[in-house]
């Protein structure tokens, strides 16, 4: 199969993708799901391409596996594992086994100890030493930081509970930063950790509790766990009662639907956390049900696999225009690129085609003004994901909206059109003549032919942005089944992390830098030489 996509992209790749974009294909080359539409009508991809892409899904067993991990089957089997995030926002659905029981009982259970929480800490009937709670400090990294911090931004025009801070660098000055604006008697710390042995967020949590002592009596009493680990989260002395609990099954990267996602649900209420968990469950219903070609996440990551494996672009890259989804971009850096960035099949045997892209990206129009000219003129193509509302939050700037979607809409045009060596010569016709207006002209040529995707949907509401989220998700597990990794697991993360702890003591100076690498030794001496 990919033999043939390979050779239909060989006979396809040089026409102009362009010339095929009509209303017909306009209306063909689009998925929808309730008031979620993706629109790849822009690219090269063509009713062939699709057929042959489609095609991948079946030889590749998607339909199979898919239903193997909603149905809670250890899909992740270099850890033994059930995969199963989805089961954190099965607000209404049936049983979901796990080595013989449900586990749907114990999620709510933990929805609805994490909304009474959250409820009596908005009203003030939890509070801190010094009264009411204002500020809520997640300290956390990856899966147990990206997730909440996006939502948190995404979800702005929401927000009506305490300020919600993010400490996740081990960086002294990342703490250091937020700390400085909080009041200790009234401030709540998250330490939110899966494993809760992460070095970073356990050192993080450690100067957290030492700046709490100097002023509250009772530290603990301010503290939340968000943790697999009960024994760990007891030992730094957390009370059973402040633990929100959850299982291995629920990868840190896939985390934000369950106790993970607590500072969003301080930050935005019950409601709107509720409608997030909803719309992450309703794409869950269309990925399981919609036909291939009528399926987001299917599509989505079908595009994904034509513009990276078949078409060779090694990066892509994500554009929000829409503020709010800021961190999208760094969110799905973790999701996409932990979760299929690997070199080795489920057999363990070497990936013979490429694995996952870089990705990458800043909200529009910011990047404009930045890397845009690499996207239209650089000798790399980038294959571009657009997202954008057709309203923002603000009804009194909806001409600043509109401008914001204008820019949206010219971006993809420009991609695809380019423009051409006469019209760039009019351009500067007038101004030069000769070489020199040749020369004028040469610079002033965009290829064009460069293909995006836009994501659109009516606004940013809490709803969306679960099914924005749930649509990433699924398009990763059906591009990782498709080149055949296991999409769960992260061992690309290890050796850095040996390593670093076996360095710490050579840094403190504790122990020589003898048998390390001469440029290792070199640097830890040039640091050391200047106060490390
Ligand atoms: O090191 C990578 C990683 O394990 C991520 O997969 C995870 O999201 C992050 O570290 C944080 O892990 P934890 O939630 O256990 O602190």
């Amino acid at each position: 199969m990919w033999n043939k996509l390979q050779a239909h992209h060989d006979a396809v790749k040089d026409r102009r993708f362009e010339t095929m974009v009509d209303a017909g294909r306009a209306a063909d080359f689009v998925a929808e799901t309730g008031d979620m539409r993706l629109d790849y009508a822009k690219t090269n991809i063509d009713a062939e391409g699709r057929k042959l892409l489609i095609d991948l899904l079946d030889q590749a067993g998607v339909a199979a596996k898919r239903d193997a991990m909603f149905s809670g089957q250890a899909i992740n089997d270099t850890e033994g594992r059930a995969v199963l995030h989805t089961a954190l926002r099965n607000l209404d659905g049936g049983p979901v086994m796990v080595d013989g029981e449900d586990v749907i009982p114990g999620v709510r259970d933990t929805l609805s100890r994490m909304i009474t929480f959250s409820k009596a800490v908005r009203n003030g009937t939890i509070e801190g030493q010094g009264g009411p709670y204002t500020d809520v400090v997640n300290i956390g990294i990856g899966g147990s930081d990206l997730g909440p911090a996006m939502a948190v931004k995404a979800l702005a025009p929401y927000h009506n509970g305490p300020r919600c801070h993010f400490v996740s660098n081990v960086d002294p000055a990342d703490i250091a930063e937020v700390l400085r604006t909080c009041d200790p008697e009234r401030t709540l710390v998250i330490v939110a950790s899966k494993t809760f042995t992460t070095i970073e967020t356990m050192t993080n949590a450690r100067t957290a509790k030492a700046w709490m002592s100097e002023k509250v009596s009772d530290p603990a009493s301010q503290f939340v766990a968000l943790s697999t680990a009960d024994e760990k989260t007891a030992e730094f002395g957390i009370a059973p009662n402040r633990v929100f609990g959850f299982e291995d099954w629920v990868g840190g990267r896939y985390s934000m639907w369950g106790p993970i996602g607590l500072s969003v649900l301080l930050a935005v209420g019950a409601d709107a956390f509720t409608a997030f968990l909803r719309g992450g469950q309703d794409m869950d219903r269309h990925f399981q049900a919609a036909r291939w070609q009528e399926n987001l996440p299917a599509m989505l990551a079908l595009v994904g696999i034509w513009h990276n494996q078949i078409c060779g672009h090694a990066t892509r890259a994500v554009l929000p225009y829409d503020n709010l989804l800021m961190r999208l971009p760094a969110y799905l850096q973790q999701l996409e690129m932990e979760s299929n960035g690997k070199g080795v099949t489920m057999e363990g045997e070497s990936l013979t085609i490429n694995s996952g892209p870089v990705v990458w990206g800043e909200p529009g129009t910011n990047g404009q003004h930045a890397f845009y000219q690499l996207i239209h003129q650089g000798t790399r193509v980038v294959p571009c994901e657009f997202l954008v509302a057709a309203r923002g939050h603000e009804d009194d700037l909806h001409h600043q909206h509109q401008l914001l979607v204008a820019n949206c809409l010219a971006q993809s045009e420009a991609l695809m059109k380019g423009r051409d060596l006469d019209e760039a010569r009019s351009k500067v016709a007038g101004k030069f003549e000769g070489a020199e207006l040749e020369r004028q002209a040469a610079h002033r040529v965009f290829p064009g032919n460069r293909p995006s995707i836009t994501i659109s949907y009516p606004q940013l509401t809490p709803h969306v942005l679960g099914q924005i989220i749930a649509l990433y998700e699924h398009r990763v597990f059906v591009e990782g089944v498709v080149l055949g990794i296991n999409s769960y697991d992260q061992w690309g993360v290890e050796l850095g992390k040996e390593l670093a702890t076996a360095l710490q003591p050579v840094v403190e100076g504790k122990e020589s830098a003898e048998g390390k690498d001469g440029s290792t030794a070199a640097l830890v001496g040039f640091l050391q030489k200047h106060g490390v």
